[in-house]
């Protein structure tokens, strides 16, 4: 037996080791207010950061603590949520209504959470009301830790690309159409990082728009990090005369292939390295148009950007490199998306090989089929469904109800296949249970794409196809090196099935990513329960400075408004503004 002395030696390497090995931490203080700016040629108010637009990059190394300090100078309620960002077993931290109290005008909150055994490109916005139409994104990085090998060579420097289709109207305006029940139509524009397109053509872009320019030096090779942050339209991204060597998505390592143009939709990141290969005789353009659409008519729908090269000899000019020639044949980009593989034999957040969880080999413990279909009407409002529901968020934080024992506040009763019955407004989650291992199919009945988010997880996309999904569909499953990633495209007519090992307690968000869809009621929860009362066990306990709201907002004592907005109204009446915001959520909620 060891002596004392010993024990206690140990101990104490233990807890040194222990202070040694703690992860470190990244702090941030935000800042988000609106600023004017004209990225279209006219002023208009965007959601900045720290006055910029995009905002910051949260660029950190896996297993990093990250504090993010949100003050928010907005005159509406706040939420920043971190597409992709895991939060493991700690749902307070996500950001959005089910897990969180939105942040009150001129109040400030902290998130703290960890990026554990994470790597990846992801971005962070504003997931309340529409929103993020009016920008509030940045990147986050997540580097992987040095010890652990990349399936390619470092490159000489990390490019972000932040592609989205832009209204010069405001989100307050957007917002209003969609209440109203009408469709927010064509977009005026793609943006790229924030800025217009390139005036390529003097009749089709007007003069005086500000271009992002891409400068590279010839020889080296880039990793280009892009982002779909737009409202709800499919781009097509391609650089003239380069390739895009697909290595990553959304936090997992591709096997590596070439593309000459890449369709990205609605909240979906991708990762291509890119060589400067060619001869520099001028600029070269950097595209992203819209998909699926009559290009003759949506011409003003593209985002053009400038690839610069140091000795480059002079503008780029002629016509855009062509998109594919396919409007009403979705299956090229169907075939692109199925084309990508995880590398299963790489490292990534850890040492072992990302294949080493064979998830073609387990049991599913549950099989949802959501079913997306046009919109319809309900109670004389123009509402979207996922099998029949339209979700509205309720006033109390579905993961507080919960720990409070506040009953009634929504229901487990999500049904496991779309019905036939008539569509309904309900706060209804899908009832599941820690370990469990989910199938979710997405079935596209509408006429145009989707893509769906769920939050806290990465899920294996194991299969797509056109028709309706049926048991027998199983046989196409990809049940080996199926990409994971947390958003995934559903073509129109066609499914696409995702599988997801529960393996962290709380209430994660499945919405779609497309914002009129998500704003009309396209989202749900699965409440993932530890039976065993996981509580501070399984799950991290409330945070010391959660926010209250609904049921719960006497818990809540009223914050003194920062100094920086000073015009905001006083601690009590912001509270008076939250309360009719979310009264106005509740009255939503009525049934019928
Ligand atoms: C991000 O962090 C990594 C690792 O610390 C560093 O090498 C890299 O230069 C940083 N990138 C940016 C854009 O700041
Ligand atoms: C608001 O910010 C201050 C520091 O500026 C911090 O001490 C406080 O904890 C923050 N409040 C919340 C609820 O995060
Ligand atoms: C897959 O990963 C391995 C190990 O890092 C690497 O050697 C190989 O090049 C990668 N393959 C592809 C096609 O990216
Ligand atoms: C949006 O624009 C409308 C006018 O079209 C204006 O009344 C409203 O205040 C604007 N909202 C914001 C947040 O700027
Ligand atoms: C600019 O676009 C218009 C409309 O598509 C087209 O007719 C014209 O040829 C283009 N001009 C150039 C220089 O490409
Ligand atoms: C991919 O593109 C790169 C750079 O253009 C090129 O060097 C490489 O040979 C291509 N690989 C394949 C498999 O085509
Ligand atoms: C290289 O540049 C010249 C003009 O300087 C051009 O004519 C030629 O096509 C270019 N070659 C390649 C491979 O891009
Ligand atoms: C696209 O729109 C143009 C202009 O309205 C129309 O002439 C053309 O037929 C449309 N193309 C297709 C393929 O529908
Ligand atoms: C899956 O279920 C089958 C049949 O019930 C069983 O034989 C098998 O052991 C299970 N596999 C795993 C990994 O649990
Ligand atoms: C939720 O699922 C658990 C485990 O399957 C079950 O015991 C419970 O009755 C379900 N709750 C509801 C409300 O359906
Ligand atoms: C929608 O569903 C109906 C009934 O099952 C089917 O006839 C129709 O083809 C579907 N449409 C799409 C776009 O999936
Ligand atoms: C959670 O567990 C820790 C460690 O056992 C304990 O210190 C803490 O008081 C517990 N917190 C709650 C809210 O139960």
């Amino acid at each position: 037996m060891a002596s004392p002395a010993a024990l206690l030696c140990l101990a104490v390497a233990f807890l040194a080791g222990a202070a040694m090995a703690a992860d470190p931490y990244a702090f941030f203080d935000w800042d988000v207010s609106y600023i004017t700016a004209s990225p279209l040629g006219v002023p208009q108010k965007v959601i900045a950061i720290n006055k910029q637009f995009p905002g910051p990059i949260v660029n950190v190394t896996t297993n990093y603590n990250v504090v993010v300090n949100v003050l928010n100078s907005l005159d509406e309620p706040l939420l920043i949520t971190w597409d992709g960002i895991q939060h493991r077993k700690n749902c307070w931290q996500d950001g959005v209504l089910g897990t969180n109290c939105p942040i009150p005008p001129g109040w400030n909150w902290t998130y703290n959470f960890q990026v554990k055994d994470q790597i990846g490109s992801f971005f962070y916005f504003p997931p309340l009301s529409l929103q993020r139409a009016a920008g509030g994104f940045g990147g986050i990085t997540v580097n992987n830790r040095a010890v652990i090998s990349v399936p390619f060579d470092t490159p000489d420097g990390d490019i972000r690309l932040f592609i989205g289709d832009w209204y010069k109207k405001n989100h307050t305006d957007l917002r209003k159409m969609l209440d109203d029940g009408k469709e927010l139509g064509m977009p005026d524009s793609v943006l790229m990082n924030g800025k217009g397109p390139y005036r390529y053509n003097d009749s089709l872009v007007p003069a005086g728009i500000e271009y992002e320019t891409i400068n590279v030096e010839p020889g080296k090779t880039y990793r280009f990090r892009v982002h779909n942050v737009g409202v709800s339209t499919s781009l097509n991204l391609r650089i003239q005369s380069h390739n895009m060597a697909l290595v990553e998505t959304e936090g997992a390592y591709t096997m590596k292939q070439n593309f000459t143009n890449l369709d990205i939709h609605v909240g979906q990141s991708y990762s291509f390295l890119v060589s400067m290969d060619q001869n520099a005789s001028s600029d070269y353009y950097i595209v992203a148009s819209a998909r699926f659409v009559n290009e003759s008519i949506w011409t003003r729908v593209t985002g053009v950007a400038i690839l610069h090269y140091s000795n480059s000899k002079g503008k780029a000019s002629g016509p855009l490199p062509d998109p594919p020639n396919d409007q009403y044949d979705k299956t090229f980009s169907m075939n692109q998306a199925r084309s990508i593989r995880m590398n299963v034999s790489t490292g990534a957040a850890r040492p072992n090989p990302q294949g080493s969880f064979h998830y073609g080999q387990i049991n599913v413990s549950q099989v949802y089929k959501l079913r997306n279909e046009p919109p319809v009407t309900i109670n004389g409002k123009k509402r979207t469904t996922l099998s029949g529901i339209s979700y509205s968020p309720p006033a109390t934080p579905l993961r507080m109800a919960d720990l409070y024992d506040k009953k009634g506040v929504y229901t487990l009763d999500f049904p496991t296949m779309p019905s036939d019955g008539p569509p309904v407004i309900r706060s209804s989650v899908i009832n599941s249970t820690y370990k469990n291992f989910l199938e979710i199919v997405f079935q596209n009945n509408d006429t145009k794409v989707q893509t769906y988010h769920i939050d806290g997880y990465a899920f294996w996309v194991a299969g797509m196809d056109y028709g309706e999904w049926s048991e027998n569909s199983r046989g196409t499953y990809n049940k080996w090196d199926g990409v994971s990633r947390c958003t995934t495209q559903v073509f129109p007519g066609a499914w696409t099935a995702v599988l997801l090992s529960l393996d962290s307690p709380g209430f994660w968000n499945v919405r779609a990513e497309n914002l009129d869809t998500w704003y009309l009621g396209q989202e749900t929860y699965i409440r993932v329960l530890d039976p065993e009362g996981g509580y501070n066990v399984t799950e991290s306990v409330e945070p010391d400075n959660v926010l209250y709201c609904g049921l719960l907002k006497e818990k809540q004592k009223a914050q003194k408004p920062h100094a920086s907005t000073s015009s905001s109204p006083p601690a009590v009446k912001q509270n008076d503004y939250l309360l009719a915001v979310l009264v106005s959520l509740v009255a939503l909620a009525v049934v019928r």
